[in-house]
């Protein structure tokens, strides 16, 4: 079977990490590029990041497209509380390689048009490179065999305000465009990556002889390190990972969403608004299905999930 084509939008940060080496480590999956936004540290911080991953994993060879250093509209605000100062929780050196000549949206629309409906796009940080392949180059979307975001609170808590998630809360404007395109999007919200977590016993047990999965392991266990009182890791851009890879992992519903604008307490909210609509909604995830996918893909040893 044809391997499965991804680009990778993301702003590495320790899970966008883990996810990327899911991709790596998969025989079912050619990695086209990633290209790189702003979000859980800088533009100029996510891209040394996604070249320094990709090294570590002996990848040079996949292409890195930097992106927006700025939302469309506010600022980001990064979390280093959360993935550590550098953005990873692993000190890697630093990559030898550079980014291709063209921006994110530039090689997005390279990548869409010439994959004519076979690339997936993966997009797991703030969706402001996406936005803004929308507006430049409206038709590039439409040749994406799928799309699936990490992102969203709906009908649940957020994890930056009570109502917004991270990744939408950054960049609301951007989210609202690309939510509102009527395009298939998969929307992976905070309410399906909080039914797998693993804790950090369970973490610190772990082991793997796979080259990108020692990397994950180590990226995971680094995590813990970072912060003595952390008790679960969930897999936030894992889970969106591998729902682009196997979409059976979840139950869905289909919702049409609204994104909070107002600069209020609702800023970044993901609220249905009727529907049944154009995005696809996780729900219930089968644990024991992603569990055996990262077990699988990172050759992971000592996993013992309840
Ligand atoms: O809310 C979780 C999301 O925000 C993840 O993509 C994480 O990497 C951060 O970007
Ligand atoms: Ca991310």
């Amino acid at each position: 079977m044809d391997p499965v084509r991804l680009i990778i939008d993301t702003d590495p940060g320790v899970d966008d990490a883990i996810a990327i080496l899911m991709a790596l480590a998969s025989p079912d999956v050619q990695v086209m590029g990633l290209t790189t936004v702003g979000g859980n540290v800088s533009a100029a911080r996510a891209t040394r990041n996604a070249l320094a991953i990709l090294q570590a994993a002996g990848r040079s060879d996949i292409p890195v497209a930097k992106g927006a250093s700025q939302p469309l509209r506010d600022r980001y605000s990064y979390s280093p509380q959360f993935h550590g100062p550098e953005g990873l929780s692993l000190s890697l050196p630093e990559p030898e390689s550079v980014t291709v000549a063209e921006g994110a949206v530039q090689f997005l629309y390279d990548q869409l048009t010439r994959e004519l409906g076979e690339a997936v796009l993966v997009a797991l940080g703030p969706l402001t490179n996406v936005a803004r392949l929308l507006w430049e180059r409206p038709i590039a979307l439409e040749q994406a065999k799928n799309i699936v975001v990490m992102g969203g609170a709906v009908n649940c808590p957020g994890n930056v305000t009570p109502a917004a998630e991270f990744n939408i809360h950054s960049d609301p404007v951007a989210a609202e465009i690309v939510l509102s395109s009527g395009l298939p999007i998969t929307l992976v919200d905070l309410a399906a990556c909080r039914q797998v977590w693993i804790a950090r016993e369970q973490a610190m047990a772990l082991d793997s002889k796979h080259p990108q999965g020692r990397l994950a392991v180590d990226m995971l266990q680094g995590w813990f390190r970072l912060e003595p009182s952390r008790e679960r890791f969930e897999f936030y851009d894992p889970l969106a990972l591998a729902i682009a890879l196997e979409p059976a992992i979840a139950t869905v519903v289909k919702v049409d969403l609204d994104v909070g604008l107002d600069e209020n307490e609702l800023w970044g909210a993901t609220a249905e608004s009727g529907g049944p609509g154009e995005i696809t909604l996780p729900m219930t995830v089968d644990r024991a299905r992603f569990f055996s996918l990262l077990e699988r893909l990172l050759e992971l040893e000592g996993l013992e999930i309840k």
